[in-house]
């Protein structure tokens, strides 16, 4: 079904939580027992508050987060959505995750919702450095200024211009496919409603329910995202002779 809604899509867009990467070894953040909030308190440790007054476990989160990605690798899931890129079988990727892990499976037009972990960036005057350097127990700039990771905190606003782009792309989609997040968060949980505003048709792969299951035309739980790939891959293969 979603290997036809594609070949016969004008724009179809694919909006991924971090349970697309979960199949990389990265945790998710609100499964039972492995998720990142069930084992952390984001507002102690992901806020502005931590930023500004638990400096110290703020820095030593990031430091687990940033380790965490660096021993881990987008998986197949990442390569396939890449390669349906190339082949004009979806136009963006708004993703909540922060792993750049669709970038690096080779996708272009990714809209990263949350900033991205790659990155740390200077309080002060903006400079951005590889995260890397939060390894290297560097949390300072030449100008004197904190540097920290280039995600969206707890209390901060998303940044604009992929804010922008996440609206756009789901006014314009005729197929949004969410991949792996339980919609629990706003504004992200707002585009799947957008689309359907707009008429599109909406799949949500998901282990779990979501919040917005009742809106969407397909819902598939209880399968890994990568098999569901896996197989949509296939699917169109097939129907494309290839
Ligand atoms: N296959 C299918 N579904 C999966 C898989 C998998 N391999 N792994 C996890 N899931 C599902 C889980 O069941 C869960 O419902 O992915 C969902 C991930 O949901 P969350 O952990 O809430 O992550 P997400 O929706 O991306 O969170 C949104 O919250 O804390 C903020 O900034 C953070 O970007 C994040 C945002």
């Amino acid at each position: 079904m979603i290997a036809s809604w594609l070949m016969s899509s004008r724009h179809a867009v694919v909006l991924t939580g971090a349970g697309m990467s979960t199949e990389s070894g990265l945790p998710d953040f609100r499964s039972e027992k492995t998720g990142l909030w069930t084992r952390f308190n984001p507002q102690q440790l992901a806020s502005t508050y931590a930023l500004e007054h638990h400096r110290q476990a703020f820095i030593e989160f990031y430091q687990y987060r940033i380790r965490t990605l660096q021993a881990c690798r987008p998986h197949e899931g990442h390569m396939i959505l890449a390669d349906w890129q190339r082949h004009g079988l979806i136009q963006e990727i708004v993703t909540q995750n922060v792993d750049g892990f669709h970038q690096q499976a080779g996708s272009r037009h990714v809209i990263e919702l949350h900033g991205s972990l790659r990155t740390v960036h200077c309080q002060r005057c903006g400079n951005t450095f590889n995260s890397i350097v939060y390894l290297e127990q560097r949390f300072t700039c030449e100008c004197g200024g904190f540097l920290r990771p280039s995600v969206v905190l707890f209390g901060e606003m998303l940044p604009e211009q992929a804010l922008e782009q996440a609206w756009q792309a789901a006014q314009t989609t005729d197929v949004l496919i969410v991949l792996g997040s339980s919609l629990q968060v706003s504004p992200a949980n707002q585009l799947p409603l957008v689309a359907k505003r707009n008429g599109a048709k909406i799949a949500i792969v998901n282990w779990e329910p979501t919040e917005l299951d009742g809106i969407a035309d397909v819902v598939i739980h209880k399968r890994k995202i990568g098999d569901v790939l896996r197989e949509i891959n296939k699917e169109w293969k097939a129907r494309d002779g290839r």
